[in-house]
C-alpha cells in the first residue's frame, strides 16, 4: 500500500499545489467515511493482527499509540477515516473561538527532498460553535472508535489581554466533546500566541480553563476533561521548566512536544518561508525536549511526541525518549495512508 501510494498517488498530489493537494486528500477521506460499511471493514483489515495491545493513558483507552497531530483535520470532518486507516486518535483543530480565514495563500510548502513541510496556515477553521454541532451529532467521548483530541487557539481578533476569554469561549463549547483537550500555545503563526508559554499568563489561562473543567462542560458523566498543554520546539530548558510548574500546579495531564519550528536547521538556513518548519528537520529537536521532560518529571507526565516521525523506528525513538503516544503530520504527506499501520506495528513489537 505504501509503495502504491509513493508510485501513483502521490505524484498526482504533488503535482498540485500543497494546500489543494491537503484538500483533495480531506474530500478523499470524506468520500471514502461516507460509503457505507467501509470504515469498519478497512480498520478490520488495518487492525488484522500485530497491531498491540490497546494502552490506557490520563484515563482515557487508546487503541494503539499512534495518532493524527492537530492542523490535519482542522475541523472535525475526517477523523472517522483517518481512525480507519489504523490512527489510534485524531486530533482535531486548532479550533477557535471565533470561524477565521487564516492567513493569505500560498501558506504551505513541502519540501520532499528533505520530508519537511513549511506552514502558515493561520489556524484556518469554522469556529468552536460550528466544529461543536458536528462533534455533538457522534458518540460521545469513550464511546468512539478512536479518541478525538480537541486542540484549542486564540483567535486572531481576540488581543492578547483577553486570550482567556477567547479560550474559554471554546472550551465550554467543545470540552464535552474532547476525549482530551490541548490547549495549543506554541502556533508560530497567530501573532503573541507564543507569549501565552510564559509562566504568568500560561498559569491564568490553564487555571481558568481547570476552574471551568466540571459538570456539564466536562462532558460524558464525567469528573473533568483530560488537559494537556501544546508547547513550542524553540522554548529554552528553563521555560519549559516553567510549563512544567505550571502543568503539576494545576495537576494537568500532559504536555505535547512539540509544535514547528522557527528555527531553520541545515540547508533551511538561506530559507525566507515565513512559518513553521516541520518534518525530518524537527525530529532531533522534539526528540532532546521529550526526553528531558521525561527526566525532569521522572516520567510521570504523560507526554505525546510529535515532530519527525517517518517510520516505526523514528516512532520508537520518540517512545524510548518518554513519550507515550506519538503522533505524526508531515510523515503522513510524504509516506501515504499505511503510515499508521507500519507504525503502530513496529511500536508493539518493540
Ligand atoms: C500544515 C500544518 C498545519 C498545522 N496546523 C496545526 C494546528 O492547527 N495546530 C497545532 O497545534 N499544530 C499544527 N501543526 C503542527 C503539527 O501538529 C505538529 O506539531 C508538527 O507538524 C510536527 O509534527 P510533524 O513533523 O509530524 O509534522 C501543523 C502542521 C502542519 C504541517
Amino acid at each position: 500500500m505504501g509503495s502504491t501510494y509513493e508510485k501513483l498517488i502521490r505524484p498526482v498530489f504533488f503535482r498540485l499545489n500543497a494546500e489543494n493537494a491537503h484538500e483533495l486528500s480531506v474530500i478523499g477521506l470524506r468520500l471514502f467515511q461516507a460509503i457505507p460499511g467501509l470504515v469498519p471493514l478497512i480498520r478490520s483489515l488495518a487492525y488484522r493482527r500485530g497491531m498491540g495491545e490497546p494502552v490506557e493513558i490520563f484515563g482515557t483507552r487508546f487503541p494503539n499509540r499512534i495518532g493524527v497531530a492537530a492542523g490535519y483535520d482542522k475541523n472535525a470532518v475526517c477523523w472517522r477515516g483517518l481512525s480507519a486507516l489504523g490512527f489510534g486518535h485524531v486530533e482535531v483543530g486548532t479550533i477557535t473561538h471565533l470561524a477565521q480565514p487564516g492567513n493569505p495563500k500560498p501558506r504551505l510548502f513541502r519540501y520532499p527532498d528533505q520530508g519537511a513541510i513549511i506552514n502558515r496556515m493561520g489556524f484556518n477553521n469554522e469556529g468552536a460553535e460550528r466544529v461543536a454541532r458536528r462533534l455533538e451529532k457522534i458518540p460521545p467521548p469513550g464511546r468512539r472508535i478512536a479518541p478525538i483530541g480537541v486542540n484549542i487557539g486564540k483567535s486572531k481578533v481576540a488581543p492578547l489581554d483577553q486570550a482567556i476569554e477567547d479560550y474559554l469561549g471554546s472550551f465550554r463549547r467543545l470540552a464535552r466533546h474532547a476525549d482530551y483537550l490541548v490547549v495549543n500555545v506554541s502556533s508560530p503563526n497567530t501573532p503573541d500566541l507564543r507569549k501565552l508559554q510564559d509562566s504568568e499568563r500560561l498559569g491564568e489561562l490553564l487555571a481558568a480553563l481547570e476552574a471551568e473543567n466540571s459538570g456539564e462542560v466536562a462532558g460524558s458523566g464525567r469528573n473533568r476533561c483530560p488537559i494537556l498543554v501544546k508547547i513550542a520546539p524553540d522554548l529554552s530548558f528553563r521555560e519549559i521548566d516553567g510549563v512544567l510548574e505550571t502543568i503539576d500546579s494545576l495537576k494537568l495531564d500532559g504536555i505535547i512536544a512539540a509544535n514547528t519550528t522557527l528555527a531553520r536547521p541545515g540547508v533551511f538556513a538561506e530559507n525566507k518561508e515565513a512559518g513553521g518548519l516541520s518534518g525530518v528537520p524537527l525530529a532531533r529537536k522534539s526528540t532532546l525536549i521529550i526526553r528531558y521532560i521525561a527526566r525532569r518529571t521522572e516520567g510521570r507526565l504523560p507526554i505525546i511526541g510529535v515532530g519527525g516521525i517517518v517510520d516505526g523506528v523514528t516512532a520508537g525513538e520518540k517512545m524510548d525518549a518518554g513519550a507515550s503516544l506519538v503522533q505524526v503530520y508531515s510523515g503522513m504527506i510524504f509516506r501515504g495512508p499505511s503510515l499508521p499501520r507500519e507504525i503502530a506495528v513496529a511500536l508493539a513489537a518493540k
